[in-house]
């Protein structure tokens, strides 16, 4: 069998030609500064889905639509409208108290709310994220923005005081950092910009926010909302070509804080861009490749494959937090190998809108045609597909592969695949597994799978975190709950998001100090505290 086929059965062509199934109408070529809804005239690009639709003759690439490809001018000008809405924190937006800010925010939320099955579509369609995975993505990013100003008010009433020690009565607040440029990812493109999005704008910070050109159509039905919850220029939104939008922006030194989803090859471009990079504060997310370990007790049928498969190929890979390498001791390598594939090639592929798909379409153009060339090039070095549907290719489609005999010299040992082809490596000491973790860019999360070796599963995680950000036992690894630290280390990550990890990150400690043993001071600050004279004294408790 040749390493990868092109196939036609993977399609079900009732899907395309059903019309039941219409692609969302979306408003497009827009772009949000300084609180107008602007509509772009120039270069456009179409909103392009990976689904086929085919009206008799030759199937054709369905699109909702196209964006604007914004102008160098374009970028620049809503970077503009950020500094002056920001105005040396003078501006609207940040000297709003945090009780005002709340307010818009909680309304926003709820007009999200009745935006919310839009949004899903548009996911579903664009990306193609299975129905139940759009609508969590969508109901989850709600969640966070509500617990978001749950820890605000937290924090605040926390803070909301005077400290005093060796004389020094202090009052130290959170305030914001200035401009933050938010810049999402494909693959979860509305979730993950918000999560940097809204701790950004909820601490008085103004934002630019740069839409991922594919994972952009769910942004389009909510740039009414942006305008009417919140002062101009609080909130700007612009799209196109990041290599024509984002440097001019960073080289303007406009901007205070960047939050980035995605290559550590693009975040450290952009960053050198920058003429003060010590000024920049930087948030990122970046490559993964996460391992995970299956020890020689680990309950292969009930624990390791069900959470090795969810791990591997939730949303085809294509999540940061994918297990994209997995190490299974010798011992136990026949059996979790032979349920593993059969998990695998059970997995039903289809749309995203039909009832228990698991596998979906691509929407990155070069996607497939890269998977291919990993998996050829591993085959070519002596592994092997293992299991029965994989390596198919049809257009946009890829069958979910598992690939064996994986060693060091292949391609998909070390590069971040993002997407259904799964490498499996027999170990059978733990050498083995520090050595690729000693050489390993990343650092992200792992998974460890024992049901009672304490001992390696001990050892193992005393080593794990000092490579790792996140040890998950007897578990696949996941970004949530969003309570808990979400970074990593290396090539992974700078800086943590949590809820409440975010609202440091977008903010910095303010303090004023006196000397309390002089009467003059203590009046002054009880006369300004009392009179609610300074917003910035204001002793408010929020809940
Ligand atoms: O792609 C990166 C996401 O943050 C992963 O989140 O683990 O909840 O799928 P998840």
């Amino acid at each position: 069998m040749p390493a990868t086929s092109e196939s036609t059965t993977i399609w079900d062509s009732r899907y395309l030609t059903d019309p039941n199934v219409k692609p969302p109408a979306i408003v497009s070529n827009i772009y949000l500064i300084n609180g107008e809804i602007r509509t772009w005239s120039g270069k456009c690009e179409q909103v392009n889905t990976p689904i086929y639709r085919s009206d008799g003759g030759k199937p054709q690439r369905v699109s909702l639509g196209s964006y604007a490809m914004l102008s160098e001018a374009v970028s620049l000008e809503a970077g503009k409208a950020a500094v002056a809405a920001y105005n040396h924190g003078r501006g609207p937006w940040p000297v709003m108290t945090t009780r005002e800010r709340i307010t818009c925010l909680e309304k926003f939320t709820a007009g999200l709310k009745s935006i919310r099955n839009d949004i899903v579509a548009l996911v579903m369609w664009e990306i193609c994220k299975t129905k139940d995975d759009a609508e969590k993505e969508v109901d989850r990013t709600i969640v966070y923005i509500n617990e978001t100003i749950q820890a605000l008010k937290a924090l605040e009433n926390k803070d909301s005081t005077f400290v005093t020690d060796q004389g020094i009565s202090a009052h130290i607040r959170r305030k914001p950092v200035g401009v933050v440029l938010c810049v999402g990812p494909f693959n979860y493109p509305f979730n993950e910009t918000y999560t940097t999005l809204i701790p950004s704008l909820i601490m008085g910070n103004t934002v630019v926010m740069k839409l991922p050109r594919t994972g952009v159509a769910c942004h389009f039905p909510t740039y009414q909302l942006f305008r009417d919850c919140f002062p101009p220029g609080a909130v700007n939104i612009i799209s196109g070509s990041g290599r024509e939008t984002m440097p001019p922006l960073m080289r303007s030194g406009m901007l205070d804080a960047f939050a980035f989803i995605g290559t550590s090859q693009a975040a450290d471009d952009l960053l050198k861009a920058h003429p003060k990079p010590h000024r920049l504060r930087s948030v990122l997310g970046l490559q993964a490749k996460n391992p995970a370990i299956v020890l020689s007790d680990a309950d292969i049928e009930n624990v390791a494959v069900p959470e090795c498969v969810l791990g591997s190929l939730s949303y085809n890979g294509q999540r940061c937090t994918a297990l994209k390498i997995l190490f299974v001791h010798e011992s136990v390598y026949d059996r979790f190998l032979h349920k593993y594939c059969e998990a695998v090639d059970a997995l039903p592929m289809g749309l995203p809108w039909t009832q228990g798909t698991k596998i979906t379409p691509l929407p990155e153009e070069s996607k497939p045609g890269y998977l291919k060339e990993l998996i050829e090039d591993a085959v070519g070095k002596g592994a092997r597909i293992a299991n029965q549907r994989g390596g198919q290719f049809d257009r946009t489609f890829v069958s979910p592969t598992v690939l064996v005999n994986v060693n060091d010299t292949m391609r998909i040992y070390h590069e971040e695949q993002f997407g259904p082809v799964v490498p499996v490596v027999v170990f059978k000491s733990l050498d083995e597994i520090f050595k690729y973790l000693e050489e390993s860019p990343f650092g992200q999360q792992a998974s460890v799978f024992s049901q009672q070796d304490t001992s390696t599963v001990a050892a193992l995680i005393d080593d794990l975190v000092h490579h790792v950000a996140r040890v998950n036992i007897n578990a696949q690894c996941q970004r949530g709950p969003d309570s808990m630290p979400f970074t990593g280390r290396k090539d992974s990550a700078i800086g943590t998001l949590s809820v409440s990890d975010a609202l440091r990150a977008f903010s910095i400690r303010a303090m004023t100090a006196t000397k309390p043993d002089k009467e003059v001071n203590r009046k002054m600050v009880e006369t300004i505290v009392q009179n609610s004279k300074s917003k910035f004294l204001k002793m408010e408790h929020l809940f």
